[in-house]
Parts: C-alpha cells; structure tokens; sequence
C-alpha cells in the first residue's frame, strides 16, 4: 500500500548509505602498490577503510601503498604478530593504524582494542565481514583473484559507507 513502512523496509532505511565509488582491474602487484598511493591522498583522521579478500588477493600490498601515500615511517608488513599496528607519519601527526582482523572473531573485538579512531586512519585486513555498529562510516575495498590462483589479475571495487564517502572522487 502507498506510504506505509513495513518492518524491513524501516531496517533497510537504519543502514549506511553505500556508493560504488571505483572498479578496476588490476594487473600486478606493482599497479596495486600504484592504486594504494593514489586513493591514500583523499584519507584523513576518522577514516575506516576495511580491506576485504582471500588470501593473498593483495590486501598488504595495498596497504603498503597507502602506506607509501601517507608517508609511514617504517614498513608497511602483514601484522602477524600483533593484532593491530600504529604508524607514524612523516608530516602529519594522524597515525596510520594497520590491523589484522582475521585474528578477531568479531566486529565488536575491534572495538575493544581501543584505537584512536578521531585522530588515525584505520586499515583494517578482513577476510568478510560487516562493520555496522563500528562506525557510521566506512571505506570497503574488496579485492578479487581468479578461482585458480594462477592469474596476477585482480578486481578491485570500492564502496563507501556513509556520508563521509559520498562525495568522494577517486
Ligand atoms: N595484481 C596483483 N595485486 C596484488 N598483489 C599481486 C598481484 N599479482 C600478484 N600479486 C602478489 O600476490 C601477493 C599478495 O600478497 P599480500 O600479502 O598483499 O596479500 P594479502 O591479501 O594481504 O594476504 P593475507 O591474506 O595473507 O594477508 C604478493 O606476493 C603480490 O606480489
Ligand atoms: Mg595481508
């Protein structure tokens, strides 16, 4: 009937507002480390940006070149032996913080490792997962590699969740 909410709707309605902002194949690992830099000059302190993908899809590849991007101090290296790892930055006092969220069981664990989320910008490794209740607004980049694994080729798309995404230009 026109103008009545049902139930779901009303649901659909609570949920970030989502927006396909770039999809691109990627060649290698070099074009990868390529892309990291560019979409690292449009993150500022507050952002969330959740790299989604299997293993090996180039998620710390990625993540390097964001590193690179934002100038860290050190190596960008997959957080293996710990959890969640801050980087500081040549000409900004806003961190980089890279986590490993495979060895999380759940969103909610991410919010207890108590991050400075207003002042960083928070890298977050995940194999899948939803980041609802985290935050309001979040950066999804989902990467794809062929069912064989043989193929260098990847999908990359990127999503942004929330106002904080929606102009955004990449
Ligand atoms: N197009 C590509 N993009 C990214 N990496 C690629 C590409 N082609 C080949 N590679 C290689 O694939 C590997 C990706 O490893 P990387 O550690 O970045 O993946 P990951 O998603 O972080 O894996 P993990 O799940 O173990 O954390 C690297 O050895 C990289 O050189
Ligand atoms: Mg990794």
């Amino acid at each position: 009937m026109a103008g009545s909410t049902t139930p779901i709707l009303a649901l659909q309605n609570n949920l970030a507002m989502s927006k396909r902002l770039l999809e691109q194949r990627v060649f290698d690992a070099e074009q990868m480390h390529e892309i990291g830099i560019r979409l690292s000059k449009h993150f500022r302190a507050g952002d969330l940006i959740v790299l989604i993908g299997p293993l090996g899809a180039g998620k710390t590849t990625l993540a390097r070149g964001i590193g690179e991007g934002l100038a860290v101090i050190g190596n960008v290296s997959s957080p293996t032996f710990v959890i969640a790892r801050t980087h500081k930055r040549e000409n900004s006092d806003v961190a980089m913080v890279h986590v490993d969220a495979y060895r999380l069981g759940s969103a909610a664990e991410l919010d207890d490792l108590d991050i400075d989320f207003e002042n960083s910008i928070v890298l977050v490794e995940w194999g899948k997962g939803l980041l609802e209740g985290v935050s309001e607004n979040w950066l999804e980049i989902e990467i794809a590699r062929d069912h064989t694994g043989e193929s260098e080729v990847r999908e990359l798309a990127v999503t942004g969740f929330g106002d904080r995404w929606s102009a955004v230009n990449f």
